[in-house]
């Protein structure tokens, strides 16, 4: 399968700090890739260097054959780069259906669509921004990098701070977008074993360098790797194992 997305060499960060180096992967076209580490170990500045808002020190970023490297952030969000920001950035003052209506281009994504897809958003479609949990925030946050029909759909934590029922709700809307609709995705989470569940590859990042590269269904399993480069596995212990 052609790649999506293919980073070569890149160094980024802030200012005169470098917190990627020389780092190198690519995705193929309708395939998902889930971008673990702990905290501060550079998966939202690796995001963030894919929609176009860090200081790049070296290398090149493509998508689909284009090279996108030196293009300012909305170009590249016209040429199918999508973003779920860490902060959740929807404008508060607008009512849910005029956020969907005001960012949306022509696609399988409508905003009729993420209405289906999260009902809780159609029931709310009048509400200001600022009048919505958190997760309903975070699901607005999606349905608006939808409705512009990226080739690429970034998420950064998307799941951070959200109450367990809305975790698995929104997962299993994560799960019909990457896994049903085969909608290309880079899904940055701290929840290791939730994430892997919905995405076909794993990279796991320690101070700016890729440190583990696997199949998600291997990582899954691989309590070793999980423990050493993410602290805690949420993955049970087999009683029988365990004694
Ligand atoms: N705007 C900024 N200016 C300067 N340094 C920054 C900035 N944002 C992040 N950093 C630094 O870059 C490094 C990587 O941060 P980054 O936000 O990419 O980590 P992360 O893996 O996304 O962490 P988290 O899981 O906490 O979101 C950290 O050392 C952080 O302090
Ligand atoms: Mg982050």
């Amino acid at each position: 399968m052609a790649d999506l997305l293919s980073i070569e060499r890149l160094s980024a960060g802030y200012g005169e700090a470098v917190v990627l180096a020389d780092l190198s992967f690519s995705l193929a076209e309708g395939r998902s890739l889930a971008l673990l580490g702990r905290n501060g170990m550079g998966k939202t500045t690796l995001i963030n260097s894919i929609v176009g808002v860090t200081h790049r020190f070296g290398g090149t970023i493509k998508l689909a054959g284009r090279d996108i490297t030196r293009m300012r952030p909305d170009q590249r969000a016209h040429a199918g780069v999508g973003w779920v920001p860490q902060e959740r950035n929807i404008f508060k003052s607008l009512t849910v259906d005029e956020n969907l209506t005001a960012v949306s281009r022509p696609g399988a994504w409508t905003p009729a669509r993420v209405y289906q897809l999260f009902p809780r958003l159609a029931e709310r479609r009048g509400n200001m921004g600022n009048q919505l949990s958190g997760g309903e925030q975070q699901m607005l946050a999606v349905g608006r990098a939808l409705v512009l029909n990226p080739r690429l759909l970034l998420l950064d934590e998307p799941l951070e701070g959200l109450a367990p029922i809305i975790v698995d709700e929104l997962l299993a809307a994560l799960k019909r977008i990457i896994v049903d609709e085969g909608l290309s995705a880079i899904l940055v989470e701290q929840n290791a074993q939730k994430t892997l569940g919905v995405t076909d590859r794993a990279m796991i990042l320690e101070r700016g360098v890729i440190v583990h590269e696997a199949d998600s269904a291997a990582l899954k399993a691989d309590r070793g790797v999980l423990e050493s480069y993410l602290g805690v596995t949420d993955a049970r212990p087999r009683r029988a194992a365990a004694h």
